[in-house]
This record gives structure tokens, C-alpha cells and sequence, in this order.
């Protein structure tokens, strides 16, 4: 048989990535160009500034993975690109050139949802075994996602307000972190005490859905009260506070939906994976069981394009297809 090679293009937030898969599971090439810097000073994401960024990188993001596989475009099977969810602007720029190279070379077109990109990642590391529970959490996305077999989503639990990332990224700002704010948190959490109380939305009897905002309004809230009793709180401590409380709910719920759901495997996904306190959480809670919990190394945890030809390889064996009239969906349903 001939190997099939797929190349993945990202640009639904800040990270231009392109990437190529040799049979669903193998990276050949995996590039991604990253816009922190320029978002930086701004605290946050930029549309407008993310947008024009990808334009200017994605030709030479191509041409880089191009080399680094030593393949050329007629050598590909298909082209699977993020379609949505993600800033429209940005999503369109990854969309357009998506188009430009399936039109220009005769190559069918994907359209990929970016969370299952974010599942799919876990194909780079293990073989997937059904039924299986994803945890997914990003700076958008917290949710719980079931599947029964391949290309089968079933969101049993999401975020009702700000995605764990988000919280993150808040609680670090309110506490003068650079954005983004989640790898100093986990930092600084591992040099304080979670001394300080702080809520844990547990929404309910069997829910599986999450709320961050509460929790980061508590933080404000509470550094707000100390300042104004002029008691001096250690950063640290508020920062392993805020993450415990965090964790103690991602791995209770998820905990309580592997139960209910018999699943087999654990995969854990999105940029929140790369959480070293969440790690050791998942790793201690599900160490003696017979699940089997999968994390993948950090660069595939955040955004690349290697996840979104992952999961472009089954969407394409299955069948699906997208013409050239493919569009951004920033709300994208999964
Ligand atoms: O998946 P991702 O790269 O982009 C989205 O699709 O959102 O996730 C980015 C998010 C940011 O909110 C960032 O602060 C968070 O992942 N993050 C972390 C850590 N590393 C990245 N959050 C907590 N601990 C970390 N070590
Ligand atoms: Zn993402």
C-alpha cells in the first residue's frame, strides 16, 4: 500500500503551524510559528495584529515543512486546515492558502474542528481505544468529550463561563504575570502553599460542566479585601491556591465521568495539558486503575497544525470532504 501523507495548516489563534502526517499517525514535519511577542505588551490576543501575522508567515511556515519532509505538494493525499472555531479573521488566512494549495494541486480539502484536532494529538503518541473520554482544556475550550469510535464526538460537560486557560490567564494578569499567564501560575504554584480559601464550582449532582469565573472573581476579590486590611498576600500561595482549586475540579468531574462512562482510555488535550500540577494530579488519581491515561508531550499539547493533520487523516478515511467554498465557522459545533 501507499503511504498517505496529509498536510495540516493552524492559524486559528496566534500560532502559525503547518505540519505533515504519514499515515495518520507519524509526523514527518511539524512547524509552528509563534506570535506571543507581539501580543505581549497588549496582555492578550490581537485579532487585527493575529490576522496579518499569519499572512506574513504562512508561505514561509509552508516552505519550512516542505523542506523538513522533503516532499512536494503532489506528493500529499489531502489538505485538512482548521475551519473553526477560532478569531474569523485568522481562521481565514490558514482557510484561503488551505484552498490556494488543494485548487493549485488538485488535492482534496478538510475541514478540521479544532478541539478534535486537540483529541487527534493523542494519535501522534498512542493508539486510540474505545470508548474514551477526552479531557480538553485550552484558552477557549474545558470540555468533556466522549467517544464511542472515530469522528464520534459527544460533549458530556463544558464551561459555562471562561475556559480553564482563560481563568489562567486572568488570575495572571490581576497578579502583573505576563500573558500567557498559565505557565507562570503553574510556576509560581509550585513555590507557594495553597493556603488560601477559594471556591470550587461543582454545578451540581452529575454535572460535568465547568465554571471558572466564580473562582477568578474570588481571587480578585480576596486580594482586593487583603489590601484593603493592609494584609500583604505572598503571590505564590494565592498562585497555588487558585491552581489547586482548578485541578481539584478538572480531575473530580473527570474522575466522576470515567466511572459513569466505562471508558478505557483518558486522553488529555488542549494547552492546559501542559499543566505540571495537573499532570501529577491526573497521574496520582488514575495511577492504580485500569485506565489508561494519555498526555501528550507539551508541544503537542498547545496549538500545531501535526494534531490538525492527525485528525484531517480520519476525517479523510472516513470519507468527508470539503470544496472550495469552505468557510470560517468561529462558533463551530464539535
Ligand atoms: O491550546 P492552546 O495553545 O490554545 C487554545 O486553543 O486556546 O492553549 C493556550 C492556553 C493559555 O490560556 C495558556 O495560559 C494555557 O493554555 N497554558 C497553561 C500552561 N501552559 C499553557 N495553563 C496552565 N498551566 C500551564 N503550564
Ligand atoms: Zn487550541
Amino acid at each position: 500500500d501507499k503511504d498517505q501523507y496529509i498536510l495540516g495548516i493552524e492559524t486559528s489563534c496566534d500560532e502559525t503551524a503547518a505540519a505533515i502526517i504519514k499515515n495518520g499517525r507519524e509526523i514527518v514535519a511539524n512547524v509552528v510559528s509563534s506570535q506571543i511577542d507581539s501580543h505581549k505588551r497588549f496582555g492578550g490576543v490581537v485579532p487585527e495584529i493575529a490576522s496579518r501575522h499569519h499572512v506574513e508567515q504562512l508561505t514561509i511556515v509552508f516552505e519550512e515543512t516542505m523542506n523538513k519532509a522533503n516532499l512536494q505538494f503532489q506528493d500529499l493525499d489531502a489538505v485538512a486546515v482548521t475551519e473553526g472555531p477560532g478569531l474569523v479573521g485568522a481562521l481565514l488566512t490558514g482557510i484561503n492558502a488551505a484552498k490556494a494549495l488543494a485548487f493549485s494541486h488538485g488535492l482534496p480539502l478538510v475541514g478540521v474542528h479544532h478541539i478534535a484536532g486537540h483529541i487527534y494529538a493523542n494519535r501522534l503518541v498512542t493508539e486510540m481505544k474505545f470508548p474514551l473520554l477526552a479531557l480538553v482544556v485550552s484558552g477557549g475550550h474545558t470540555e468533556l468529550v466522549y467517544m464511542k469510535e472515530h469522528a464520534s464526538f459527544e460533549v458530556i460537560g463544558e464551561t459555562l463561563d471562561d475556559a480553564a486557560g482563560e481563568a489562567y490567564d486572568k488570575v495572571a494578569r490581576t497578579l502583573g504575570l505576563p500573558y500567557p499567564g498559565g505557565p507562570h501560575i503553574d510556576k509560581l504554584a509550585h513555590e507557594g502553599q495553597p493556603s488560601i480559601d477559594l471556591p470550587r464550582a461543582w454545578l451540581g449532582e452529575g454535572s460535568f460542566d465547568f465554571s471558572f469565573s466564580g473562582l477568578k472573581s474570588a481571587v480578585i476579590n480576596t486580594l482586593h479585601n487583603a489590601k484593603q486590611k493592609g494584609i500583604e498576600l505572598e503571590p505564590k500561595d494565592i498562585a497555588a491556591s487558585f491552581q489547586q482549586s482548578v485541578i481539584d475540579v478538572l480531575v473530580g468531574k473527570t474522575a466522576q465521568a470515567v466511572d459513569k462512562y466505562e471508558v478505557k482510555q483518558l486522553l488529555v488535550a488542549g494547552g492546559v495539558a501542559a499543566n505540571k500540577g495537573l499532570r501529577t494530579a491526573l497521574n496520582n488519581k488514575f495511577a492504580n486503575s485500569d485506565l489508561e491515561l494519555v498526555i501528550p508531550p507539551l508541544s503537542l499539547c498547545t496549538d500545531n497544525a501535526a494534531m490538525i493533520a492527525a485528525a484531517g487523516s480520519v476525517l479523510f478515511e472516513k470519507g468527508k470532504r470539503s470544496d472550495l467554498s469552505l468557510n470560517a465557522n468561529p462558533g463551530l459545533e464539535l
